[in-house]
């Protein structure tokens, strides 16, 4: 079958990317072949695009982390041709043909049914919602009531941080953002915060190994400095769940003294490979309790063409908003 995709070549000392026909027999092995109706764009994508060997190592290759669509083929019992299907993180996109095509073949473990889920909405969440959600499910699992107090969120308006704002104040939590301009601190506001503190505050100078109680909870995206502050104010008993390094990788200053005087938990979140049945979960709450009203605002919906100037847009810092790709 053949089917239009993006393709990433290396050229000279460059990488460039066009619009090409291949066929269904040139993609990987994998027990599903699927047809994508959506895709999304992440920054994942953009890097794969501009040669980054972290995320891609060979070229030439097909760009996509997130996409959703039905099943063409299958030679699992857990699917079966015409299941609408979701496929984020493993190794989707980076080294394994990704969503930026028409087709894309990957093993049986990756896929979730979308069951619960319009497969659209799923590429609007794509992994930056997925992966907040993971976070949200983090902190709930310890039975935190609204009540308990305020929970912070670090990266607030980015991709990962503003869908757990939206999901958090639609849960009925009062969350306060970190941002660090006062275009972010209008934003927030508008995703329902109730209040915010800026990059600065967020971050202890003083090194001390136990700081005033201040956050029931803690949803972390950036790590570095302010996950060892949130770790040292966080109240007795409370989470700090954690995914990005965008501020550091490092968490200096820490003591076991918030583990073992305020019973601290700290969570980490790999959403790439997460169970099954996990993923079910999450996608089924995105889809039903979670849902903001809120969650799809400014959604630029895209074909392929459009995507190409999409990914130039994200490289340039030009873009605003999620990018949603609609394959014909
Ligand atoms: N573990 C997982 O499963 C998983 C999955 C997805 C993403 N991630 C990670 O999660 C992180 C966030 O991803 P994203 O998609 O939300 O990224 P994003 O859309 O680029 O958002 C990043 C956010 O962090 C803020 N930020 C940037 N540098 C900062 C610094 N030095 N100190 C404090 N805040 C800073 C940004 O604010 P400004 O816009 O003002 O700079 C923005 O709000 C990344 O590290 C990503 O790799 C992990």
């Amino acid at each position: 079958m053949k089917f239009r995709a993006i393709r990433v070549f290396e050229e000279g000392d460059g990488y460039v990317k066009r619009i090409v026909e291949r066929s269904t027999e040139d993609l990987p092995e994998g027990k599903l072949l699927i047809r994508v109706e959506y895709s999304s764009l992440n920054y994942k994508d953009a890097l794969s695009c501009m040669g980054n060997r972290g995320v891609t190592r060979s070229y030439p290759h097909t760009p996509g982390i997130d996409a959703g669509g039905v099943v063409v083929t299958s030679e699992s019992d857990k699917f079966r041709a015409g299941d609408k299907v979701v496929v984020t993180g493993y190794d989707l996109g980076m080294n394994t043909d990704g969503g930026f095509g028409e087709y894309i073949r990957v093993p049986e473990e990756w896929a979730v049914k979308a069951d619960t889920i319009d497969i659209r909405d799923a590429m609007i969440y794509g992994t930056a919602g997925y992966t907040a959600g993971q976070l949200v499910y983090e902190v709930l699992m310890e039975d935190l009531p609204p009540e308990a107090g305020e929970i912070l969120v670090s990266g607030a308006t980015g991709g990962v941080g503003s869908h757990a704002v939206k999901i958090l104040v639609r849960l009925g939590y009062d969350v306060v953002a970190v941002v660090n301009s006062e275009a972010e601190r209008k934003m927030a506001l508008n995703m329902g915060a109730v209040g915010t503190i800026n990059r600065e505050e967020s971050v202890d100078t003083t090194g001390k190994a136990l700081l005033s109680q201040r956050w029931a909870s803690v949803i972390d995206t950036v790590g570095g400095p302010f996950l060892s502050t949130a770790v040292r104010q966080v109240k007795f008993g409370g989470v700090v769940a954690t995914c990005g390094n965008v501020a550091g990788s490092r968490i200096d200053d820490l003591t076991v003294y918030p583990f073992i005087l305020r019973a601290v938990k700290l969570k980490g979140v790999a959403s790439a490979y997460s169970s099954r049945r996990r993923r079910s979960i999450i996608w089924e709450k995105l889809a039903k309790e979670w849902r903001s009203p809120e969650f799809d605002k400014n959604i630029c919906e895209v074909n392929l063409e459009g995507m190409m100037r999409a990914v130039d847009d994200m490289i340039g810092d030009k873009l605003l908003g999620r990018v949603v790709l609609k394959h014909k």
